[in-house]
C-alpha cells in the first residue's frame, strides 16, 4: 500500500498563511510515502516566491516531487522567459522539471506542460510537446511492469463533468490515449483551482481506463468557488482511491 498526498497551485506568496502552516503540519503529522505537487508553486515566478515555496517543500518530512505550472515562468523578463524559462525552477526547486519517483508499488512520472508562449495565443492553457510525451512513454517502456503508474502534470487533460467547455491542455486527449496504453492509470493535475475527477474510457480491447484527478488550490487566496483543498491518494492492489480534504478556515477536514 502506498499513500500519496497530492497538492497543487500553492501560489506563494499569495497564500493563506494559516492554511499553509496547518497544511504543512498536517502532512507531516501523518506522512504519506510521497507528496506530489502539480505546479503553480509561485504567483509570478519571483525569487522571493520561489524561496517561500522552497521553504515549504523543505519543511516536508517525506519525499516530494513537483512539476512547474504556468505561473512558475517569468512574464517580466522576456529574454529569460524564452531562452531559459525553467532556470529559476531548476535553481530553486529541482534540477529536473520532469522528476520521477519509483518503488516496488508505484511509478510516478512528471510531465512538463508549461508553454513559454509563441504564435499560438492561449499559452496559459499549456501544451504537451511531442518530445515530452515521447520522453514519458520511453521512460514507461523502460520501467519494470507491475507497479501502479501515475503521471503528474500541471494542466487539466479533461474538463470538470459539469463544465465541459473548460479549456484543456493542448494535445491532452491524444496524450491520454498513449498514456493509458503505456500502463498509466492515474493522472494528477491542477491549474483550475477546482478539484474533481474524471474517467477517460479508452477503446483498447482490454478495456483499461485511466482516471484524471484534479486537486484544487492547496493554499492560494485566489479561489474559484471552492475552498483550499488537496487530495490523499491511496494505492493498493493496483487500484487507487482518494479523499479530498478542505480548509474550512480553522482546520483541514
Ligand atoms: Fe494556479
Ligand atoms: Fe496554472
Amino acid at each position: 500500500m502506498r499513500v500519496i498526498d497530492h497538492i497543487s497551485d500553492l501560489h506563494f506568496c499569495r497564500v493563506d498563511q494559516r492554511a499553509a502552516d496547518a497544511l504543512l503540519a498536517r502532512l507531516n503529522a501523518d506522512p504519506a510515502h510521497l507528496v506530489v505537487v502539480s505546479g503553480d508553486l509561485t504567483m509570478r515566478a519571483r525569487r522571493r516566491e520561489y524561496r517561500a515555496a522552497r521553504a515549504f517543500l523543505d519543511g516536508l518530512q517525506m519525499p516530494w516531487l513537483a512539476v512547474p505550472g504556468n505561473h512558475d515562468i517569468t512574464a517580466y523578463y522576456p529574454w529569460e522567459r524564452f531562452l531559459d524559462p525553467f532556470g529559476r525552477w531548476q535553481a530553486m526547486i529541482a534540477p529536473d522539471t520532469e522528476p520521477m519517483f519509483e518503488d516496488e508499488e508505484i511509478q510516478v512520472i512528471g510531465l512538463n506542460t508549461v508553454s513559454r508562449g509563441g504564435m499560438h495565443l492561449q499559452w496559459e492553457n499549456g501544451n504537451i510537446p511531442r518530445a515530452g510525451l515521447l520522453r514519458v512513454l520511453r521512460r514507461l517502456r523502460r520501467l519494470p511492469e507491475g507497479p501502479f503508474r501515475i503521471v503528474v502534470a500541471h494542466h487539466p487533460f479533461l474538463a470538470p463533468p459539469e463544465q465541459p467547455s473548460t479549456p484543456l491542455v493542448g494535445r491532452g486527449e491524444r496524450a491520454l490515449r498513449d498514456l493509458v496504453r503505456g500502463g498509466v492509470r492515474l493522472v494528477l493535475s491542477g491549474h483550475l483551482h477546482v478539484g474533481f475527477y474524471n474517467t477517460h474510457a479508452i477503446t483498447a480491447e482490454e478495456g483499461d481506463s485511466l482516471t484524471v484527478l484534479q486537486a484544487g488550490s492547496a493554499t492560494s487566496t485566489r479561489l474559484r468557488g471552492e475552498p483550499n483543498a488537496y487530495n490523499r491518494v491511496t494505492v493498493e492492489n493496483r487500484r487507487a482511491r482518494w479523499t479530498a480534504y478542505h480548509w474550512d478556515g480553522e482546520a483541514w477536514r
